[in-house]
């Protein structure tokens, strides 16, 4: 059969087009100002989460079949009824009263998961919500008190990490893969970094330069961690947030754990030879491709996370690392066969049904396998059920596959 080219993509309104417009102004000012090659990270940050123009921060539906892309909370309930039967674990373990969720998007997986904590009697004193984005705050607070009024008192949203270290639990799915991260390319004579530019048209274009002292100290930990040199011309990321974000994790966490759920790799795979073009991925009203800057503002931007480099900022912070899983082993381990057993009650068509729903959140080809659930933790004296089924711990050792 012969290949289809694949429809464009529609084109954005006239609001969304002139969105991003004043978003590109933005955008060039920058770049102006940083004599022609603005760092990516520095670019990421301006297209995510500018004040009222980044893709963060402008409003625009973003979720869903409306929107650009859809995550596992909004696929199915039995995630987040899953994922609360672990945080009802880790609170009893450490006497906590708290959940904090990282960046709540529509506010679903804390609707669902506040709900399946009171069937379970294992309410937390509070659910605390840090989120970026002011309109998906009143987007979440919308959807508690249209899914589960009675609970929405206990939520509250923050603007930055409570003062006083918490005992509980820390959720983030689908955050860190929305960090700000630096690129690379390995040249025979060192390393560059790939910034961006404008070209001779007025489009956004790489531009490359030798890389600070930051960015050639990263490469060259990460070629140390592989006992030899990446191959001449390879590219990736680097996320320079990702010790900072955990850091400051670790030091809001009394006892209790985070569980941190995204796609992404343990350093071994993540800068393996055949990833030499690196992990970038865009999202534009559900099409995946790699060109972060089609329509800046109006498209998500995101790269893989580097869990070995999550798991040993955690350790350095002074957390123990509970488990690394895949999604799919994780939600096994943590309960939800006997959900969905339950939730059928004997019923054969029933089952099917939820049979079918739990499908894209476990199997290995949907997001089974390339989501992955790092657990870090404090003083909790327990082995959580989701890392028994299946614990990759030693794959997080930084060596070269
Ligand atoms: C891909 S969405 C995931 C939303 C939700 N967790 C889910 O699974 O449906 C990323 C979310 O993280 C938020 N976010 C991004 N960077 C953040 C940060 N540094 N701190 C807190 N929230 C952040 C965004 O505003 C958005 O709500």
């Amino acid at each position: 059969m012969a290949r289809q080219t694949p429809p464009p993509p529609p084109e954005p309104d006239a609001a969304g087009a002139a969105n991003s417009q004043a978003l590109r102004e933005r955008i060039d000012a920058a770049i102006a100002m940083a004599g022609g090659c603005l760092d990516f990270a520095d670019y990421m940050a301006l297209a995510l989460y500018a004040p009222g123009l980044g893709y963060y921060s402008a409003g625009q539906e973003r979720f869903g079949p409306g929107g650009d892309f859809t995550t596992a909370p909004l696929m199915s309930d039995l995630f987040s009824r899953t994922l609360a039967r672990e945080v009802a674990r880790i609170l009893e373990g450490c006497h906590g009263d708290t959940v904090l969720e990282y960046g709540a998007g529509t506010g679903q997986m804390a609707a669902d998961g506040l709900a399946e904590l009171a069937r379970l009697d294992a309410l937390p004193r509070q659910y605390l919500i840090l989120e970026v984005s002011a309109d998906l705050r009143a987007r979440q607070a919308a959807t508690l008190e249209a899914r589960v009024p009675a609970l929405k008192d206990r939520v509250a949203w923050l603007d930055r990490l409570p003062d006083k270290p918490l005992r509980g639990v820390v959720l983030a799915n689908e955050v860190l893969d929305a960090l700000p991260v630096r690129r690379f390319r390995r040249q025979p004579r060192g390393v560059h970094q790939l910034g961006v530019g404008v070209d001779d048209r007025g489009d956004l274009c790489w531009r490359e330069r030798p890389a600070d002292a930051e960015l050639s100290a990263a490469v060259a930990a990460i070629e140390s961690d592989r006992g030899e040199r990446l191959p001449d011309g390879y590219t990736s990321e680097w996320c320079a947030g990702l010790t900072p974000w955990v850091q400051a994790l670790a030091d809001s966490l009394e006892s209790g754990a985070a569980l941190l759920i995204d796609y992404g790799y343990p350093r071994g795979e993540f800068y393996h030879p055949q990833r030499g073009t690196g992990t970038l991925l865009c999202h534009y009203r559900h099409r995946a491709h790699d060109d972060p800057f089609f329509w800046p503002g109006l498209q998500d931007i995101t790269a893989s996370v580097d869990f070995t480099l999550a798991a040993r900022a955690g350790q350095q912070a002074g957390l123990d690392v509970l488990g690394f899983a895949t999604q799919g082993n994780f939600l096994a381990g943590a309960g939800l066969p006997a959900l969905l057993e339950a939730a059928a009650a004997g019923d054969p068509h029933r089952a099917a049904e939820l049979a079918q729903e739990a499908k894209p959140l476990l199997f290995p080809d949907e997001m089974g396998e390339r989501f992955k659930v790092l657990g870090l933790g404090r003083h909790l004296p327990l082995t959580l059920p989701g890392f028994s089924f299946a614990d990759h711990r030693e794959r997080l050792s930084a060596q070269r596959i």
